[in-house]
């Protein structure tokens, strides 16, 4: 029941303090209120801490309700539902001074019940539609629960498997991430913020998370100013264009400076280069963590830092609560700086409609007839499918034959409902809710098709579930393995420093190879980084990876594997042969040295000698159960200046026998420069739908605004010259033509 009655007492009560609900009159409102709050209500604004929901960081037991009542707090993390919010708000708005209600937000990341394909897999399906949909369904949930702003979408580029937050981002290309930031944005804020099934997100982790030394989660990270401007800010500034309302800084230092106390990125560049007016969030405790950092004396130094570099809200660190105000009078701090930290809050507060019903979140009817809607779970068997890629198909393992004598399933994830919603599965259920691969395939197989063996566990050492396991293959027509890692296995201080498929699963699959040399055997891999998977490639026919595929992802799983979804995901990570070739990925500079492809073995070049420099699976690489033709690449002009537009188009045509999606991508090389360029660099991409013998053209423009970059000077710039230019269906290509960029 909606809190009717209530709201519309406070309706009256908000209209008679002047919250009119009206954007334009939210400045005005926020300075009004300000005007009567004190300095420590001011600061209570900045405090932030967990309620008993969830647990997301190291405990830190704090009295909530009292911080509460005496105004010493704006917001709360891992506190949701109605029961779980009810109480907490009523205490803000009808048992403080001035009534301002708190602030709730939860890593709602890639869904909150329904729970949808970890982010590394929603990326691969290269549907920005799709990852909009995704993240607006997130939001119908976790609004319906309560929850006022999501920690999410992570952008963090990264290009190391062994750091196990790959799992929770975009990938490796900037371009690619700056796109599906956006879509995140949008799916979670809507078109219009004061609705109450839309919420706020949260960029993060500002800035450089992702390149964390040695792959190694909370590392240091160094880099040139360039290769933070051309490679890392780029996806947060993407979030901005998208509208955004809040970002969080990272855990990370970044050449010496920890980012929750830097106040180069944070003011220089978020406010005053980008002129953003949201807020920001610390991480954790992240700006308490400048003492082991090194770089803050003790609390109060960290609060001074934090502050002052530009970190509006203190995420469970107490520093803000404890030190603010002495810090005011030592004139350590400028007040006028913590009140534009409060009003940067109170504004997002006001965006949300929270001062004029605090309780427009809170609607038992709501959350009990939410969650689970059958659209949202078909959605998330969509997703499922579309972001699953087909690493390879040998002897057309796959698709399976519904009409099979008989399957062997054999794996610790057959039967999984546990691992299969991956790592920040938010309240995603554990126990049940999710389809099973075996469930999923029991929708196309009858029972005495169906042949199963766990085999193993991931990662305990006890082989005595091998011979099932090997004997039940043996008798089957054909072998499908559900392995990989456990959910914890990636995500949050989870890297790895070995990135094989863990434990003796290795070896299970060599034995069944050995036991059936003859046999089609389908690797089907739930992960949540790229895997070394150089010994599997040779013992299986078809590898699919699922990722870690969400609450229908065993449903999803088994339309790719019958082939009633023809695969069409495409690789955004590289996978590499081992991982001694990290980091890799697809755009890395040509050196003096490359490797001369008419003498591969020529010496005194930039090689391995132990292992080819290529890379086991290329980035933007996926295969499907049809094939597609390129041809008639085509370009408006061999010249473009600087303020016209060349066209790039290509035909494509589905030379299969089997409808099915394709990813085309667009890829530019700046051949020459007054920095090195990357070999090259994605600056568009279309998922186009072919039916069997269909053609289509697909086609892009490219402006000098595509090309620009940040020189040596960082100046934002295009530079004249020859730029060679492609549409291909992966990054694994050479380029044939090319284009002038010539001054006007
Ligand atoms: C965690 C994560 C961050 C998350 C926050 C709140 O430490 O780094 O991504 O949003 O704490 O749970």
């Amino acid at each position: 029941m909606r809190l009717t009655l209530k709201s519309n007492l406070l309706l009256g009560i908000s209209c008679l303090l002047g919250y009119t609900g009206l954007a334009q009159d939210y400045e005005a409102q926020v300075e009004a209120l300000m005007a009567k709050m004190t300095l420590e209500e001011k600061i209570g604004q900045t405090v932030m801490y967990s309620g008993e929901w969830d647990q997301t960081g190291p405990y830190v037991g704090t009295d909530n309700m009292k911080y509460i009542r005496e105004g010493h707090m704006g917001a709360m993390l891992n506190a949701f539902t109605v029961e779980g919010t009810r109480d907490l708000q009523k205490a803000a708005v009808e048992e403080s001074r001035l009534g301002i209600p708190l602030l709730f937000g939860y890593d709602v990341i890639h869904g909150h019940r329904t729970i949808f394909p970890i982010n590394l897999g929603l990326a691969a399906s290269w549907d920005l539609k799709l990852i909009e949909d995704t993240s607006r369904i997130a939001a119908e949930e976790a609004s319906a629960e309560g929850i006022h702003w999501t920690f999410a979408p992570m952008v963090d580029i990264s290009r190391d498997p062994r750091w196990g937050r790959i799992s929770e981002g975009p990938g490796e290309d900037v371009f690619l991430g700056s796109e599906i930031g956006k879509a995140y944005v949008k799916g979670f804020q809507g078109d219009d913020l004061s609705k109450f099934n839309t919420i706020l997100a949260c960029a993060k982790h500002f800035v450089a998370y992702g390149a964390a030394q040695a792959g190694r989660d909370y590392h240091t990270t160094n880099m040139s100013e360039g290769e933070l401007r051309n490679v890392y800010l780029p996806p947060f500034k993407a979030t901005i264009d998208a509208g955004v309302e809040t970002f969080m800084s990272a855990f990370n230092e970044l050449n010496g400076v920890p980012t929750s106390g830097n106040k180069f990125t944070l003011r220089d560049i978020l406010q005053d280069e980008w002129g953003y007016n949201g807020f920001v969030v610390s991480d954790y405790t992240s700006i308490n963590e400048m003492i082991p950092h090194g770089y803050a004396a003790d609390g109060k130094d960290a609060a001074r830092i934090g502050m002052n570099a530009g970190v509006d809200m203190d995420m469970m660190g107490s520093v803000y609560r404890l030190y603010l105000k002495e810090l005011i009078e030592e004139g350590k701090v400028d007040q006028a700086i913590v009140e534009d930290a409060c009003r940067r809050i109170l504004l997002a507060k006001f965006k949300l409609g929270l001062f004029e019903d605090p309780y427009r979140y809170i609607d038992q009817d709501r959350e009990d007839t939410t969650k689970y809607k059958p659209e949202f779970l078909a959605k998330a068997r969509e997703a499922a499918a579309s972001s699953s890629v087909l690493l390879q198909n040998k002897n057309s393992a796959l698709p399976l034959s519904k009409n099979a004598k008989s399957v062997a399933f054999i794996g610790p994830l057959v039967k999984d409902h546990y691992d299969i919603i991956g790592n920040w599965a938010a309240k995603g259920d554990r126990k049940g809710k999710a389809v099973s691969v075996f469930e999923g395939i029991s929708e196309y197989l009858k029972a005495d098709q169906i042949l199963y063996a766990k085999g193993c566990e991931i990662l305990k050492d006890d082989e005595s579930g091998f011979e099932e396991a090997i004997e039940i293959s043996k008798q089957a027509d054909a072998i499908v393995l559900v392995m990989g890692e456990g959910h914890h296995m990636s995500g949050e201080a989870a890297s790895r420093t070995n990135i094989r498929i863990p434990g003796i699963q290795p070896k299970l699959i060599k034995k069944i190879r050995e036991a059936n040399p003859d046999k089609n055997i389908t690797l089907v891999l739930m992960n949540g980084r790229p895997l070394n998977l150089s010994n599997e490639v040779d013992l299986v026919d078809a590898i699919l990876e699922i990722w870690f595929p969400g609450t229908m992802g065993g449903a999803g799983t088994a339309d790719v594997l019958f082939g009633a979804y023809n695969p069409s995901g495409k690789l955004t990570v590289t996978f590499p042969r081992n991982v001694g070739q990290v980091p890799i990925y697809y755009n890395m500079k040509n050196t003096g040295r490359p490797i001369p492809e008419t003498n591969p073995k020529e010496d005194y070049k930039s090689n391995y000698i132990d292992a080819p420099n290529s890379p086991l699976f290329v980035f933007g690489h996926g295969l499907s159960y049809t094939s597609f033709e390129y041809s008639d690449f085509k370009l408006s002009s061999d010249k473009l200046t600087f303020n016209e537009a060349l066209k790039a188009s290509v035909t494509i045509t589905n030379t299969g026998d089997m409808d099915g999606y394709e990813i085309a991508q667009l890829y530019v090389h700046d051949v020459v420069g007054s920095v090195t360029r990357p070999v090259k660099e994605l600056k568009g991409f279309e998922k186009v739908f072919l039916k069997k013998g269909e053609s289509k053209t697909v086609s892009f423009t490219i402006s000098a605004e595509d090309l620009k970059f940040y020189n040596s000077e960082m100046i934002y710039g295009v530079e004249p010259g020859t730029f060679e230019i492609a549409i291909e269906p992966s990054s694994d290509f050479k380029f044939t033509n090319s284009f002038e960029l010539v001054n006007d």
